[in-house]
């Protein structure tokens, strides 16, 4: 019991929070696509719906004074949860990939000229990448990749050496949803910040796992999704520093996001409704908050130690079984609870497959990371069964060692069933 840091009470308690997880007979294992939802977050969600619903800023009656008030709290206590400034810094959107566009097409508007260098890393959910590619295109500027070693890690010294007198941004994920592997993205702020570099942080799997604070980070940009962290889909965070959000221009254009309109032009609201056109996701804000506030009842402290002990025995009972190759790095200390492995000889859409048959939902594919796939392929120079394709575990502080059991006993059966031992 130590060792996954939950009493056999606490692990009851968490698991009776989680309704879908008992409504079917199911391990799920794909928690960094979206996780699952505390009944004190749909809870959340209806009780907006039945008590407080109106469109929010615009009405002077109550009960949209209400709505305004539901969501302006909420954005207080995603500012509290990251560590912001101010709640101007925190701008509602959709979900990570638009707190992206949004910030690629705003910010390089405002920065970037021909000839200028956007750094990305190679190890970016197309998310973090496609928009910083098109940005750059639109501005005829060039995209420079920062490579990692074949275990994942990224290199300080090879950042210095990228950066030239042309680069305006960096682009980097605090954990890759392939690698599972925490990048010293505070290191690179201070290499970023010492060249007048700006530095933009995909923290859609960091943030549900480990705790993050934009100012210890010293982060210029952040992005998150809801769904990702326990809240429900259609609610995203963009964190941007409060100069950096003034002086860019708007992305979105519409109602809510004006000072005033004229025949000629317009003048543009205060930060953050300046980047918020349109009718807002109040009840998703709200279901936000309310997840953070399960996070915090639980703390990051027992979170990270349950994750980190459920991927040590996964990665340890993988390494016992047959033709199973973990991708990145062998050290379990270095995957926060993402597990990305090839099974000899088998198509990782057959893995996950087989492994659905025994009642695990585990991820094949690319996991919408091709360029590093890719690049992890050619560094390894092997031909693996189903090409760049791989198969992921991800975990949650939900799951249980029982649970790993039951996983490493489906993965068992693979290469068996495949007539291949
Ligand atoms: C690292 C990372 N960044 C960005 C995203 C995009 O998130 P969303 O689809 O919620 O916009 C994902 C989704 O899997 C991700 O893993």
């Amino acid at each position: 019991m130590a060792e996954y840091e939950f009493s056999k009470e606490e692990d009851k308690k968490i698991r009776d929070d989680f309704p879908l997880l008992n409504n079917r007979d199911i391990v799920y294992m794909d928690n960094a696509a979206t996780t699952q939802k505390p009944v004190e977050v749909i809870d959340s969600w209806k009780r907006y719906y039945e008590n407080y619903n109106a469109n929010p800023f615009r009405g002077v009656y109550g009960l949209s004074v209400d709505a305004t008030e539901v969501y302006e709290d909420a954005r207080k206590a995603v500012a509290g949860f990251i560590g912001a400034d101010s709640y101007c810094e925190i701008v509602f959107t959709r979900n990570a990939s638009e707190s992206i566009n949004l910030l690629s097409t705003s910010l390089c508007e405002y920065i970037l000229q021909p000839g200028d260098e956007i750094i990305v890393s190679i190890a970016e959910h197309h998310s973090n990448f496609l928009p910083w590619q098109q940005a750059a295109k639109r501005y005829g500027a060039k995209v420079v990749f920062f490579e990692c070693e074949e275990d994942g890690e990224f290199k300080k010294e090879k950042l210095e050496e990228l950066i030239t007198g042309r680069t305006r941004i960096l682009a980097i994920t605090h954990l890759s949803n392939v690698l599972g592997r925490i990048n010293d993205v505070k290191t690179f702020a201070e290499i970023c910040h010492k060249n007048h570099v700006l530095i933009s942080v995909d923290g859609a799997q960091s943030v549900p796992h480990i705790p993050v604070n934009v100012k210890e980070l010293d982060v210029d940009f952040l992005q998150f999704s809801g769904h990702k962290m326990l809240a429900p889909m259609g609610i995203g965070v963009l964190y941007g520093k409060e100069e950096l959000l003034n002086a860019m221009p708007p992305y979105m254009y519409g109602g809510e996001m004006i000072e005033t309109v004229t025949r000629d032009g317009a003048t543009y609201a205060e930060l953050p409704h300046k980047f918020e056109a349109g009718t807002v996701n109040v009840g998703g804000a709200a279901a936000l908050a309310e997840a953070i506030r399960y996070y915090e009842k639980i703390g990051f402290e027992k979170i990270m130690a349950r994750e980190r002990a459920l991927t040590k025995a996964a990665i340890e009972k993988m390494g016992e079984i047959e033709g199973i190759e973990i991708i990145g790095s062998k050290d379990p200390t270095q995957h926060e609870g993402i597990i990305t492995f090839l099974v000899d000889g088998v198509h990782p859409h057959d893995v996950a497959a087989i492994m659905d048959a025994e009642g695990v939902c585990v991820r094949a594919g690319h996991h919408c990371a091709q360029p590093l796939l890719q690049y992890l392929y050619d560094i390894r120079e092997k031909k693996n069964t189903g090409g760049i394709s791989t198969t992921r575990v991800s975990m949650a502080f939900y799951n249980t060692p029982e649970e790993v059991d039951r996983m490493a006993e489906a993965l068992a059966k693979i290469r068996p069933e495949m007539g291949l031992t």
